[in-house]
């Protein structure tokens, strides 16, 4: 899937270190409603659609702030908007920004069917288009910007048999709560998992038990579904491969019920401030740290050189497994956060200690060393 090539720099050579040392021009709250003819860029502005405020923290709070600072950085205009999980929403802010005269157009699908009609659409007004995170299937953006997201799958596999191992269950029953059917991640960290316990359910080591879908990342869904497979597997359930930490978090609720919450291993992603407190409370196995900043990093400088016109070589290449094409790519790792290493989160700047040390976390937080 992950194909790297030469990390060759930017091939239209301006001089980006120095623009984007920049500083803020004390007009921030301004810089992402202006359009105009800010940053060199001869008009327009980047547009960013991002998909909903409910299925990871991150959407609604850690990629709008860090994509605004990025921007703001290099002063060029971004409107930044969320789509509130509401697909018809998602193109009516995708046709508003390509009649507004948006250059670049960055987008975090909510399917690729959508998707794809956005990116279709953009494309035919000369728009240059980026996958932000999600990778549009049969979609033909310009550029993909992401983590490798099989790895995430990889370390969320490796952390269900760690945990499992510390625990001593033998032939331990693995639930697998999975990411949205609709969204290529979810089937690429499915992908990363199932390659590492597969083996096991094969020699006997751990036993297959129930594999579901959770619909649009939905909270709720997940625990609802959760809750029938607890129910439907008389609570024979030993460790569940949720895909992120609002799933993990749904699981735990209903092990909760049957106070099983910290004997029954969770997997997570995203090191939310609740993933980390599930993690200190001990209901929760690991998760996966994906440094956003980096990322929004990434796809802003992108944005920010096919803005100025510049032409763009990228570092890897992944393969639309649909259309078969190979897509432009900038892909970032991630890291396996467990009770011992929470502090590199909170020394990155990704969370603040204060917010996931607050209430009973405080005392958990010290006796766990989170400086
Ligand atoms: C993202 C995850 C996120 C999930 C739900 C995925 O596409 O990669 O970080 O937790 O969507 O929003």
């Amino acid at each position: 899937m992950r194909t790297k090539m030469l990390a060759l720099a930017a091939v239209g050579m301006i001089a980006f270190g120095g623009m984007a040392a920049c500083t803020k021009d004390g007009n921030e709250g301004a810089a992402a409603d202006t359009g105009g003819t800010r940053g060199g860029g001869g008009g327009g502005k980047v547009g960013v659609i991002l998909p909903d405020t409910k299925t990871s923290q991150r959407w609604g709070s850690d990629d709008p702030k860090l994509l605004k600072a990025a921007f703001d950085a290099a002063d060029v205009p971004v409107d930044i908007r969320n789509a509130e999980g509401d697909k018809a929403r998602f193109q009516q802010i995708a046709s508003e920004m390509i009649a507004g005269g948006v250059k670049v157009l960055i987008i975090v699908n909510l399917d690729s069917g959508t998707g794809k009609a956005v990116l279709d659409k953009a494309k035919a007004a000369g728009v240059k288009t980026i996958d932000y995170d999600r990778l549009t299937l049969n979609g033909g953006a310009d550029y993909y910007v992401s983590f490798d997201n099989e790895a995430v799958g990889t370390l969320q596999g490796e952390g269900i048999v760690r945990c499992l191992k510390e625990k001593k269950i033998s032939q331990p029953v693995i639930a697998d709560l999975n990411g949205s059917p609709t969204d290529n991640n979810a089937t690429l960290f499915k992908a990363g998992y199932d390659a590492i316990v597969q083996p096991k359910f094969d020699d006997g080591t751990f036993v297959k038990g129930p594999d579901q879908s959770v619909a649009d990342w939905d909270n709720d869904e997940a625990a609802t579904v959760f809750k029938e497979m607890w129910t439907q597997t008389n609570h024979n359930i030993h460790g569940v491969l949720a895909a992120n930490d609002g799933l993990a978090n749904a699981a735990i609720g209903v092990l909760k019920d049957s106070k099983m919450n910290g004997k029954v291993p969770v997997t997570g992603q995203d090191a939310t401030t609740q993933g980390l407190q599930n993690i200190l409370a001990g209901d929760q196995c690991m998760t996966v740290y994906k440094a956003i900043k980096r990322e929004a990093d990434a796809a802003a400088d992108l944005a920010i050189k096919l803005y100025k016109g510049e032409q763009v070589t990228a570092p890897d290449e992944v393969k639309d497994p649909e259309s078969g094409d190979d897509v432009k790519s900038f892909l970032e790792n991630p890291q396996p956060i467990y009770i011992d290493n929470i502090n590199i989160v909170i020394k990155d700047g990704f969370v603040e200690k204060k917010a996931v040390c607050s209430g009973r976390y405080e005392k958990l937080c010290r006796e766990n060393g989170i400086k």
